[in-house]
């Protein structure tokens, strides 16, 4: 088993540091932004399909179904089709209004979680055209979809999720680009820079990976901690779920993801000096918003951690603790922003002596309902 770490403690750190390498297998072959060349057959396959589909159902579980969230907010942005992110169990369950111009994009790790692989079976009764986003290559969801992709992130040991997630979010991206390409809903110069930067991803990635030991540090002020809330806005939103849940899931610590501006119908009264927000709060077109849901942290004493892109001068003033990663174009950031929250988790679960790799009452794939 230490051959199989790598050197690493936990399997999960090891996959956290793999994420540059899986990033790039989940591109690999399918994007070379220089030519503005997107390959993926089996979207080409169902081109017409994915042209002309009236709307896009997503279906999945847990950190999946974060990375659906992040899809919904590029299809839209990009292709203009209209998005639905369903939680697996309640869909398959309520009776859904399924056509036949949908498309049900069902995303997951193992490719066995049972309320997918359900949710994806009833959609496909009602005559919808399945698409499968699979990590384990032969799973009963991908062998049930009528096409699908890939994510290429190899084997995830750890019950947490992490690098499946980021891969998750590359494959959708890059579906996300191709449908705006074929649809046209995008200016070709748009896409390229998009598709330029998408390249960039995984030294970015390295780089964020490089704060480790910073983020080590602001774990051991924050280890005792009995409460967490974190926040973010737009792409960062499921970002901010995505946190929550990773600090949940193995330091047992009890977290609360929000879309920063919502935190005032509620979270809010939970805020006091004892209370750790971790706010991401990266340069792009929900910036200024966020600078102002920082204001109402601190005014109430919350203890900031800002996620914030490098060379931010503004946020610094009124976070305790600053978090920089490098920038990119606003709907890659959560390639991005998820890392340091990713190792905060994973620093904080070892502080608190938690068995990082099997959470108790977790499991790697839910096959039973
Ligand atoms: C379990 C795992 C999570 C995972 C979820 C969905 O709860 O512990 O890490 O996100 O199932 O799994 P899937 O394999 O469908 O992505």
């Amino acid at each position: 088993e230490a051959i199989e770490k790598g050197g690493y403690p936990h399997f999960m750190l090891k996959e956290i540091f793999e994420q540059p390498r899986s990033i790039m297998d989940s591109m690999r072959g399918r994007l070379v932004a220089e030519n503005t060349q997107l390959t993926m057959s089996s979207i080409r396959e169902y081109a017409t399909r994915f042209k002309n589909a009236d709307r896009i159902l997503i279906v999945a579980c847990g950190t999946s179904w974060h990375a659906g969230l992040v899809a919904e907010y590029m299809i839209e942005e990009f292709a203009r089709i209209p998005v639905e992110v369903e939680y697996a169990s309640e869909f398959r369950y309520r009776n859904p209004i399924i056509r036949e111009g949908d498309i049900v994009i069902a995303i997951s790790q193992s490719g066995e979680t049972a309320d997918t692989l359900a949710a994806l079976e009833l959609a496909k009764a009602k005559g919808a055209m399945i698409f499968g986003v699979c990590n384990v290559v032969g799973s009963s969801i991908a062998r049930a979809t009528d096409a699908g992709a890939y994510t290429h992130a190899g084997p995830e040991i750890g019950v947490a999720s992490t690098k499946a997630f980021t891969a998750q979010v590359t494959v959708l991206s890059l579906i996300a680009m191709m449908i705006a390409e074929m649809r046209g809903t995008m200016e070709l110069t748009a896409l390229r820079t998009l598709m330029l930067e998408m390249e960039k991803i995984p030294a970015k990635v390295e780089q964020a990976l490089q704060l480790d030991k910073e983020i080590q540090a602001i774990s051991e002020i924050f280890k005792d901690a009995s409460n967490f809330i974190y926040l973010g806005r737009g792409f960062n939103f499921p970002v901010a779920l995505e946190g929550a849940l990773k600090l949940k899931e193995i330091s047992y610590i009890h977290a609360e993801g929000y879309p920063a501006a919502e935190m005032k119908h509620g979270p809010i009264a939970l805020i006091d000096e004892n209370m750790p927000v971790v706010v991401i709060a990266t340069k792009d077109s929900s910036y200024e918003k966020i600078v102002s849901n920082v204001q109402e942290v601190r005014a109430r004493k919350g203890r900031v951690i800002a996620i914030v892109t490098e060379g931010d001068t503004v946020i610094p003033q009124m976070a305790e603790f600053v978090i920089e990663v490098p920038s990119t174009h606003e709907a890659l950031m959560p390639l991005l922003s998820v890392i340091p929250l990713q190792l905060l988790s994973y620093h904080i679960a070892v502080l608190r002596g938690c068995n990082v790799d099997q959470p108790r009452n977790l499991a790697k794939s839910v096959t039973v309902e």
